[in-house]
């Protein structure tokens, strides 16, 4: 098999190295290597339906597409090195409290939540930023916000040569476009896009990611913009209504694998492998989100008939046990501005989810106790 690019010679600090120009896409793919692949096919288009199922059984959609991204978010960020938890991330967002993890990694986790909601309401705005580099640019501008983006070059393409693995291009495991060509070949890609094209969706998906990533158009970020582009192009294409699948857990579990199977597009023009590792990857993490889905609403509905059983119930500990779900963290202070009530309401709220052994105390912050749905929290991590 043969690279499915050419190299050109650059030159970067005096050292002369070969960049990789991949070719445009669509990806050559013969009609046997893709019937090869139906199996498979099929399998990733069918998980997709069952999670877009699960999806319109749950009666509240939002708090469930809430924390997904949250988790989605975490995880992104964890290939990358950042260490938040869940705990923490619910904590910054509605209490201000960093919790235990570093406040810089939080705020990275942060950003990737505000990115994806960002780009979601572009696309469905009737006048919004169409799937493009230019929303994709604006999505790395919000991922790239703080202490430890500052300096790479948030919201803009790159315009001096990278290279990924090693301590200088020469002895990189990849050296990506020069500069000069990365503006092309990102039109080409996002003109791809918008044409008709007889390959699956889901193939058209698993091409753009390595694409993207061989591009590699900024300076950091690359990683975690591109897995955002195949949940993107999930919506955009009508295969799952709502951001539920992601797959930044496989690919994090499956790291060598992912990146040697990069390598192989790129080097050997294996695409079939990729396509195969790709779609293996979408059944397995479609029907973990159903499952989770499910199990999530399973345990909201138990507690909830369990609270309104008790005979220690009240209207504010039901009003607040219905915030819970996009508020698994809580304290006091959140919980008067959640209900609009008075401080002892409120605290007697607490008491009577925490009598019930829905809530429980999790560490204190120099200012104000705080509360954890811990099962809610288990079911989703
Ligand atoms: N050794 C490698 N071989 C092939 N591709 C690689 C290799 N190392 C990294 N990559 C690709 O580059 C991406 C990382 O690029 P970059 O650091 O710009 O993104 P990130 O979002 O900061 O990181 P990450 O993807 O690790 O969260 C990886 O997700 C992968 O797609
Ligand atoms: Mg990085």
């Amino acid at each position: 098999m043969k690279p499915t690019g050419k190299y050109v010679t650059t030159s970067v600090a005096g050292e002369n190295v070969k960049a990789f120009v991949p070719n445009s896409l669509p990806p050559k793919i013969s009609k046997k290597e893709l019937s090869g692949l139906e199996h498979q096919l099929q399998e990733a288009e069918l998980a997709l339906t069952k999670l877009q199922i699960a999806g319109q059984m749950i009666p509240s959609i939002d708090w469930f597409i809430y924390a997904f991204i949250r988790k989605e978010a975490l995880l992104s960020s964890e290939i990358e090195g950042t260490q938040a938890t869940l705990t923490d991330i619910f904590s910054y967002e509605h209490l201000n409290q960093s919790g235990d993890s570093a406040i810089e990694d939080i705020e990275e986790v942060a950003n990737y939540v505000n990115a994806i909601n960002y780009a979601f309401k572009e696309l469905e705005k009737p006048r919004g930023l169409p799937l493009s580099i230019r929303l994709l640019n604006q999505c790395h501008l919000r991922l790239m916000q703080g202490v430890r983006g500052a300096n790479k070059q948030p919201g803009e393409i790159r315009t001096s040569q990278n290279w990924i693995g090693g301590s200088r291009p020469g002895t990189a495991t990849f050296v990506p476009p020069p500069p000069l060509n990365v503006q092309s070949l990102l039109g080409e890609m996002e003109a791809w896009w918008h044409k008709e094209d007889a390959l699956p969706p889901l193939i058209r998906i698993a091409a753009s990611h390595v694409q993207f990533e061989t591009i590699h158009p900024y300076l950091d970020g690359n990683g975690r913009i591109g897995r955002m582009l195949i949940t993107l192009l999930l919506a955009q294409w009508d295969l799952l209504d709502n951001p539920l699948l992601y797959l930044s857990h496989y690919l994090k579990q499956n790291q060598t694998e992912y990146y040697s199977r990069l390598g192989a597009v790129r080097l050997e023009g294996n695409w079939s492998g990729w396509f195969e590792f790709f779609l293996n990857g979408v059944s397995s993490m479609a029907s973990d989100a159903a499952d989770t889905a499910s199990a999530l609403h399973q345990q909201v509905n138990k507690d909830r008939k369990m609270l309104h059983a008790s005979s220690k119930a009240t209207v504010s500990a039901i009003q607040l046990f219905e915030k819970l779900p996009e508020n698994p963290i809580i304290s006091m202070p959140l919980v008067v501005r959640l209900l609009d009530v008075t401080k002892p309401t409120a605290i007697k709220a607490i008491g009577v989810l925490e009598n019930c052994h829905i809530i429980e105390e999790v560490g204190k912050s120099r200012r104000d106790k705080r509360y954890r749905y811990t099962k809610y929290m288990e079911t989703l991590q």
